[in-house]
C-alpha cells in the first residue's frame, strides 16, 4: 500500500453541502443522512433516463420534508454551477450515469457527457473557489479484471467496460484538477452496492423483484463470479467520513464491504430472504463483466474509519422489504 507523505488535514462538519445525483440510489440516502445530522444539503438531479423518474421522486421524497434542503433539478453537463458550489464547503460527486453491462454502443455517449463532461464542469466551477472538499464517487470497476484479490489501491487500473473507462477519466481528471488547481479531491472506489433504492438494472433488485412476482431469473455465465458487496448505509458512512477525515487528497480508497459472495451465493441467500424458490436458467456472460471483486479496505479503514457492519442477509432482508413496500415504483424504465 502506498502511504502518502502527509495528509491533507481533516476539517470540521460541513455546514452546507453539495449533493450531486441526489434522487439517485446511493445519493437519496446520503442526502438523508447529512440531513439527519445537520447539514444543510443542496442537492441537483438531472433526472436522466437511466431508469424511472417515479423511483428518483420516491427516493427524493423525505428529503423533500427537511426545510434546509434545496432541491435543484439541473444538468450538471451543461448548467451553471458557480453559483451553487460557493454556498457550500464540500461537494459530494455522485450524478453519473452507472452500470457496466448498458454501457456499449449507442448508449456510450451518455456515459461520456454524464461521467466526464459533467464531473469537467463541476471541477471547473471549483476552480476559482479555493477551500471546498471535493469527494468523487468512483467504481471499483476501474480496476477490470483485477490482478490481484484482494485488490489494493495500487493496483493497475485497467477498465474492461466503457462504463469503468468514463468512471477512471473522472478520476483522473479530479486529480488533473488537484495537481493543477490544488483542489482538495478524493476518490472513493465503491464495490457492488446494494440495500433499498437500488437501481432497476442491478442483480439484487432483479432478483428481488422476480421473487416477489414468481418470476424466473437468468444468470449470465456459470454463477461463480464473485463481488465484493457493500450495503448502502456503510457506504454513506463512507463518504460522509470522507469529507472531513485527514486524506491522501488526490489519492483513492477502496470501499467494499467484505461481503464476498458468489451469484449461486446470492441466490440462495435471496431464496432465504424470500422463502421462494428461483427458477435459474443460465445465459452467456455479459460483455464487460469481470469475474471477480475484492476489496483490500486497509487504507480505507486506517484513514476513514470505514468499519462495514451489515451482513449480507441482513442487507438482502432490507432491500426485499423495501421492494415489497414499494409496489412496483422500482420497476425499470423503457430505454
Ligand atoms: P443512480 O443512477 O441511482 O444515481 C445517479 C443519479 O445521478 C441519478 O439520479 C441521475 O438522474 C443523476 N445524474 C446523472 N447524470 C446527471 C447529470 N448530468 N446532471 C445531474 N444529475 C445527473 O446511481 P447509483 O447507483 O446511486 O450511483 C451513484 C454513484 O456511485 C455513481 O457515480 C456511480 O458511478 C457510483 N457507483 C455506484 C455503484 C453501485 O453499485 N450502485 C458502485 C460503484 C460506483
Ligand atoms: C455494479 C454497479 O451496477 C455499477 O454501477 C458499479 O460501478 C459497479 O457495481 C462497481 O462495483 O463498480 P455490477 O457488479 O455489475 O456493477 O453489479 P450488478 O449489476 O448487481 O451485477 C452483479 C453480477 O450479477 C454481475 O456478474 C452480473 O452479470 C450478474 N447479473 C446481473 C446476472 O447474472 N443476472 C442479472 O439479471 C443481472
Amino acid at each position: 500500500m502506498r502511504v502518502p507523505a502527509a495528509l491533507t488535514p481533516g476539517r470540521a462538519k460541513p455546514a452546507r453541502a453539495l449533493v450531486t445525483g441526489c434522487a439517485g440510489f446511493i445519493g437519496s440516502h446520503l442526502t438523508e443522512a447529512l440531513l439527519r445530522d445537520g447539514v444543510e444539503v443542496i442537492g441537483v438531479d438531472c433526472f436522466n433516463a437511466n431508469y424511472g423518474r417515479h423511483q428518483k421522486l420516491a427516493n427524493l421524497h423525505h428529503a423533500l420534508d427537511w426545510r434546509v434542503f434545496e432541491f435543484v433539478p439541473l444538468d450538471l453537463a451543461i448548467g451553471e454551477l458557480d453559483d451553487l458550489v460557493r454556498e457550500v464547503d464540500v461537494v459530494f460527486h455522485l450524478a453519473a450515469e452507472p452500470g457496466v453491462r448498458s454501457s456499449w454502443g449507442p448508449r456510450f455517449q451518455r456515459y461520456v457527457t454524464n461521467n466526464v463532461v459533467a464531473t469537467h464542469q463541476l471541477l471547473r466551477s471549483l476552480e476559482t473557489l479555493p477551500g471546498r472538499r471535493l469527494v468523487y464517487a468512483s467504481s471499483s470497476s476501474i480496476y477490470g479484471q483485477a490482478e490481484a484479490m484482494p485488490t489494493g489501491e495500487d493496483a493497475r487500473p485497467a477498465p474492461l467496460s466503457p462504463y469503468g473507462l468514463t468512471k477512471l477519466t473522472g478520476e483522473h481528471l479530479c486529480n488533473i484538477y488537484h495537481a493543477n488547481h490544488g483542489l482538495e479531491v478524493v476518490s472513493l472506489r465503491y464495490f457492488t452496492v446494494f440495500g433499498p433504492r437500488q437501481r432497476p438494472d442491478m442483480a439484487f433488485n432483479i432478483f428481488c423483484r422476480a421473487a416477489l412476482e414468481g418470476a424466473p431469473i437468468e444468470i449470465y455465465g456459470d454463477g461463480h463470479q464473485t463481488r465484493d458487496f457493500t450495503f448502502v448505509e456503510d457506504v454513506v458512512a463512507a463518504t460522509r467520513a470522507a469529507a472531513v477525515a485527514p486524506i491522501d487528497a488526490g489519492g483513492a480508497y477502496n470501499i467494499g464491504g467484505g461481503l464476498r459472495a458468489s451469484l449461486r451465493g446470492v441466490i440462495a441467500a435471496i431464496e432465504e430472504v424470500s422463502g421462494r424458490t428461483f427458477d435459474v436458467s443460465f445465459g452467456a456472460e455479459q460483455p464487460g463483466d469481470v469475474r471477480d471483486t475484492g476489496a483490500d479496505t486497509a487504507k480505507a479503514r486506517e484513514h476513514l474509519g470505514f468499519d462495514p457492519r451489515t451482513s449480507l442477509l441482513d442487507g438482502i432482508a432490507a432491500e426485499f422489504e423495501w421492494l415489497r413496500d414499494a409496489g412496483g415504483v422500482a420497476a425499470p424504465a423503457p430505454q
